[in-house]
Order: C-alpha cells, then sequence, then structure tokens
C-alpha cells in the first residue's frame, strides 16, 4: 500500500477538482506533522486508496506488472524482471513473513480477472532496510515457477541515469486496507516528472529523510499526481521505444498534494544488491 496523507488545509486551499477532493474527503485523514510516525503510516489502521490516473489495461502497460496477494488480500504491486523473479516494495512484507502465505499473479488488467497465479519460494529486503527511514525499500521475490501466459512479459532494470523532469510512468490497482476492502480494481497509469532531489529533501525535510536509495516525481498540485499502490513499476521509456524499471512507488504523501511528491525506490542505486540477490538464489 502506497499510503495518501492528505493536508486538510492544502485540500482546502488548493481547490482541488471535484473527483479528487470527493475521494480525499474520505480517506482517513493524517496531519503533516504524524508523518514523522512512519511505523503506523505504513501500517495503516484504515484505509486510503488510489485517486486519478486513467484506467489502463496490462497489454498497454507492458505485461509485466504482477498483483501480490497475502492471505488472499490485494497487498501491493510488482514487476516481472526474469521469468521467476519479481521486484517489489520492502514495506510490503512488514507483518507479512509467512512465504507460503503469498500468492503472484500475472496477466490481468482486473483484480478480480483469473491469471497465472505462482507461490513465493523465497524473498529478500536488505538488511539496510529499516521502516523508520524507508532506506532502501525493495524486495526481491523468487516465485516457485516461471509466470507465463498470455499477456506476461518481463522488463529489464533501469540503464538510463534519471535527471529532473524526465517523465516516467507509474501503475497499479490501488491502495488497499489490510482487509483489502478498499481495492481498485482496474488497472491505472499515470506519467509524471522526476523531480529535483536537493528539492525533495527540503520538503520533506522535517519528516524523513531524502536517503540515496530514494528518488522523487510528481505533478505537485495536479490531481494526477495522486498515488498507486507500494512495491508498483516507475518505468521509463528510453530513445529506442524500450521500457526500463527505474522505480518502485515506495511512499508519499497526499493525493494531488501541491508540497508532497511521490518517493521511489531508485532501481540504478539498488541494482547491485537486485543482481547480487538474484545470483545468490
Ligand atoms: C504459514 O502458513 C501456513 C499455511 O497456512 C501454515 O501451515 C504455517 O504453519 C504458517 N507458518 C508459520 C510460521 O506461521
Amino acid at each position: 500500500m502506497r499510503l495518501v496523507f492528505v493536508i486538510y488545509f492544502a485540500l482546502i486551499q488548493l481547490g482541488l477538482s471535484p473527483e479528487c477532493e470527493a475521494q480525499a474527503k474520505t480517506e482517513v485523514q493524517v496531519k503533516a506533522e504524524e508523518f514523522s510516525n512512519l511505523r503506523k503510516l505504513v501500517m495503516p489502521p484504515a484505509v486510503q486508496r488510489v485517486v486519478g490516473g486513467e484506467v489502463t489495461t496490462i497489454e498497454k502497460v507492458g505485461g509485466f506488472i504482477v498483483a501480490l496477494h497475502y492471505e488472499n488480500s490485494f497487498i501491493c504491486g510488482g514487476s516481472l524482471v526474469k521469468d521467476r523473479i519479481v521486484l517489489s516494495a520492502a514495506h510490503c512484507f512488514l507483518g507479512r513473513t509467512n512465504k507460503s502465505l503469498w500468492l503472484i499473479k500475472g496477466g490481468v488488467s482486473n483484480l478480480n480477472d483469473d491469471g497465472p497465479t505462482v507461490a513465493l519460494r523465497d524473498y529478500v529486503i536488505p538488511s539496510a532496510f529499516d521502516q523508520a527511514s524507508m532506506h532502501m525499500d525493495v524486495a526481491i521475490l523468487l516465485l516457485d515457477k516461471p509466470l507465463k501466459g498470455p499477456n506476461i512479459k518481463q522488463i529489464q532494470l533501469c540503464k538510463t541515469q534519471l535527471l529532473p523532469n524526465m517523465v516516467l510512468t507509474v501503475s497499479g490497482w490501488g491502495l488497499v486496507d489490510p482487509e483489502g476492502t478498499f481495492v481498485q480494481k482496474t488497472l491505472r497509469t499515470v506519467s509524471v516528472p522526476v523531480i529535483k532531489k536537493k528539492k525533495c529533501k527540503q520538503v520533506y525535510r522535517s519528516s524523513i529523510q531524502i536517503s540515496n536509495s530514494m528518488f522523487c516525481a510528481g505533478l505537485l498540485g495536479k490531481k494526477d499526481a495522486c498515488t498507486f499502490d507500494s512495491g508498483g513499476p516507475f518505468v521509463y521509456k528510453d530513445k529506442s521505444g524500450q521500457l526500463e524499471l527505474c522505480g518502485i512507488v515506495s511512499f508519499g504523501i497526499g493525493c494531488a498534494s501541491s508540497t508532497y511528491p511521490g518517493v521511489y525506490t531508485d532501481v540504478n542505486y539498488v541494482k547491485p544488491f537486485i543482481l547480487s540477490t538474484i545470483a545468490n538464489f
């Protein structure tokens, strides 16, 4: 679950779009100063969900996005990088450590659709990850069997160095509560620009340190800067038209917050860890 944090004042003053505002009002409202308590926010007592973006299909996205379920509830998105390897966010596994309760479904646009589903053989999260800092928010999953099917494709890891204003595309099924009641069933997507790290650090200064493993992106103050589920792909289309997995949805504040961009795990930064983990599976 990537979390949405709504700041009353921002919503009131910004005059957000009716759709966004209406949906945001139904959310659990979290004051900005409480953001420092990330533990609480990563595992919220109640519900958040996706706002904004456009409905899309697994084919349009590129076939690599997968849905991670725990105890039959949708929890997080992920990306298939090899036929048995999925990348997601480490925080998806907080409090969900029983491997035999995870299932990974691929090839679907709607979460209710049937698609090839495989069990989890193993997963690794970096020892440097901790939920207070959200540093190194990446998980590498080894699937029990290759995930294959008509709509299922793999995506390569990022090769491009990200710079401010480059536009990437995030996709996901949205935010869920622990019971899975508020899942956005249909795959959604939105494209947003990378934001200068210096600026992002300043903005988050009082809440959390933007570490080397993170980068920020979003269209501040626009409704389509809203949120998608954790662990999901943030994808760059390079000059030759190839898709690269450059970010993993990690955390953020706000539906169309004018202040807080979304924060992503930087795949280039965590790549050595990913590659050594895959080599050791
Ligand atoms: C994990 O879940 C399985 C299936 O429900 C169960 O049999 C097993 O005891 C659980 N393991 C732990 C360590 O809780």
